[in-house]
């Protein structure tokens, strides 16, 4: 009863009425229902997602096993709400075989039960925080977990004379991963932590936290802050001359985003960060992809294009894994344990946990003069085939 209502009735209504003919007549288009935030503050999550998804089908064609691929974008704006009323639609109407992006958590959370009761396997593209895929067995996700990005930046902090950190995160899901990940390995490497500062995570001003930080004077500021604020993170930060304070900035690649690097300037310089994908990963297959992606978009991919481009990837193989069978189950079936070469690295869905096991790299923001003098994330230490330390229990 209260599982049917969460769906509406009209599925219920269609599924008993049009069984075996539905099934027979699903041999037409092959759809994937990308919900994405093509507006709003996360925006730039939609943006690099949907040229990814283009760059895959230019590169990949729109046909897997004999089934013609339709790809459906729907913005969501990041507002659960909608993400949740679209999601039905794209059960209950459009007759989607997979749901697929979802730029922030609460957005992923809000679908969840529609992919479990309507058996739809869901492929998280962008949100990171880790309970995500324990929300429903019909979720894989693509991109990463703040937990699996947290811990090596806070392991490299107490080996190189890092004593007393202030964490600065945005406060919801992925913060609050990052908060407490970042604190338990921290304190494990003999660190303390001297202050926790919480952002909100709609429209942030950072001048008064960073004032704290400023007065708390610690070693390094450790920072989360989702995709889209980093630069104005970054430059709140070097106006109130915390650059120049002798206060490190250390952060998960979200802040020292390759969206939005280049506009941050000098203040970017030196700031060490851990994270799964930088534009500058030195792999034959990134050069390509990059390439790529610049001569189609006028910018830069992001991991967030990256987690697209592999959620297609990922949805391709498995599509013509089942023979261009599709069917829920069988595509879920697929998707687990799959391995294959991203621009980021290897990459592996973990059969148990349906979440991502890939490299974690430590990363420097540099000038590099071989790549146009443009900021980069240059990598220069590497976590082999990270799990999600929040699901090792
Ligand atoms: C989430 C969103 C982001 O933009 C990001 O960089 C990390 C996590 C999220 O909401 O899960």
């Amino acid at each position: 009863m209260h599982r049917r209502h969460a769906l509406g009735l009209s599925v219920a209504a269609l599924a008993a009425g049009l069984p075996v003919l539905a099934r027979a007549q699903a041999k037409g288009p092959f759809k994937i229902g990308f919900i994405l935030p093509m507006t709003g503050q996360s925006a730039s999550t939609g943006k690099q997602i949907e040229a990814a998804i283009k760059l895959w089908q230019a590169q990949n064609g729109t046909t897997v096993a004999g089934r013609k691929i339709e790809v459906i974008v729907k913005d969501d704006g990041a507002v659960p709400d909608v993400t949740k009323r679209i999601a039905q639609e794209m059960v209950v109407n459009d007759k989607i075989d997979v749901l697929a992006g979802f730029g922030i958590t609460p957005c992923a959370f809000a679908t969840a039960p529609i992919a479990t009761q309507s058996k739809t396997p869901m492929v998280v593209t962008a949100a990171a925080t880790s309970v995500i895929t324990e929300r429903s067995p019909y979720i894989v996700r693509t991109s990463f977990t703040l937990p699996q990005v947290t811990v090596p930046i806070a392991d490299w902090a107490s080996k190189n004379g890092i004593k007393r950190v202030v964490t600065f995160v945005a406060d919801y899901g992925p913060g609050i991963d990052a908060e407490k990940f970042f604190k338990s390995e921290f304190q494990l490497g003999g660190g303390q932590i001297t202050g926790e500062i919480r952002t909100p995570l709609k429209s942030p001003d950072f001048a008064p936290f960073l004032q704290k930080v400023a007065d708390l004077k610690p070693d390094a500021v450790f920072c989360f802050l989702p995709s889209g604020q980093g630069a104005a993170f970054m430059k709140q930060f070097g106006e109130r001359g915390l650059d120049k304070s002798g206060i490190r900035l250390i952060a998960t690649g979200d802040v020292t985003d390759d969206d939005q690097l280049n506009e941050m300037g000098d203040v970017a310089l030196g700031v060490v960060n851990s994270h799964h994908y930088s534009a500058a990963h030195p792999s034959a297959m990134n050069k390509k992809f990059v390439q790529a992606f610049e001569a189609a978009n006028k910018f830069r991919p992001n991991f967030m294009a990256v987690a697209g481009y592999d959620g297609m990837h990922l949805i391709y193989n498995a599509l013509a894994a089942t023979k261009g069978q599709g069917g829920g189950d069988a595509l879920l079936a697929a998707m687990k344990g799959q391995l294959f070469e991203s621009p980021r690295g290897q990459i592996l869905i973990d059969a148990q946990t349906r979440d991502i096991v890939q490299d974690v790299y430590i990363r420097k923001v540099e000038r590099v003069p071989s790549m146009g003098n443009q900021l980069y994330n240059v990598e220069f230490d590497v976590r082999k085939a990270v799990k999600d330390p929040g699901k090792a229990k």
